[in-house]
């Protein structure tokens, strides 16, 4: 877990009943999903066209996250290739109680893959300067 002062989440989400199971913590798939659209805000900018989800390494859960915690996911380009890019994502709770807080909760690598309207997959942009 690498979450240094002053750096900004690709998002922040507030935990609702909703995504709650029979024990009132949140779902893992529900993390898992925000993990996936946060990587996808910083791989963007590295896909011509769009971007789609090729992997997503082993996700640990080392906390819980509960109804009321305000969720940071942090996402950082770890590597571009010819057609991919690497994406880690550092997920950290703000507890509702006792208010304010923070736990980490996992982190994960994901993988994306720049692809053409068909689907079919293109070569990234390097520098990440967008279409
Ligand atoms: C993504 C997709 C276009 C890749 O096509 P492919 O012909 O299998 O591509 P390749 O095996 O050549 O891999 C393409 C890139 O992804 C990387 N990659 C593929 N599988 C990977 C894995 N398991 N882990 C890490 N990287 C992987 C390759 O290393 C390669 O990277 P590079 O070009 O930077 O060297 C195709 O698999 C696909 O459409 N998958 C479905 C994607 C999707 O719908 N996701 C949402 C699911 S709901």
């Amino acid at each position: 877990m690498n979450v240094s002062p002053g750096r900004e989440p690709a998002i922040r989400v507030s935990m609702m009943p909703k995504d709650t199971n029979i024990h009132g913590t949140i779902f893992g798939g529900v993390i898992l999903s925000y993990i996936d659209q946060a990587g996808a805000v910083a791989a963007r900018p590295y896909a011509p066209v769009r971007m789609v989800t090729v992997a997503m390494k082993e996700v640990v859960f080392k906390e819980p996250v509960l109804v009321g915690d305000m969720v940071s996911f942090y996402a950082q380009v770890t590597h571009v290739g010819h057609t991919s890019v690497t994406v880690h994502v550092d997920v950290e709770a703000e507890r509702f109680r006792p208010y304010g807080l923070r736990v980490p909760v996992t982190a994960a690598d994901v993988v994306y893959v720049a692809v053409d309207d068909a689907g079919n997959k293109i070569p990234a942009v390097k520098d990440g300067s967008g279409a």
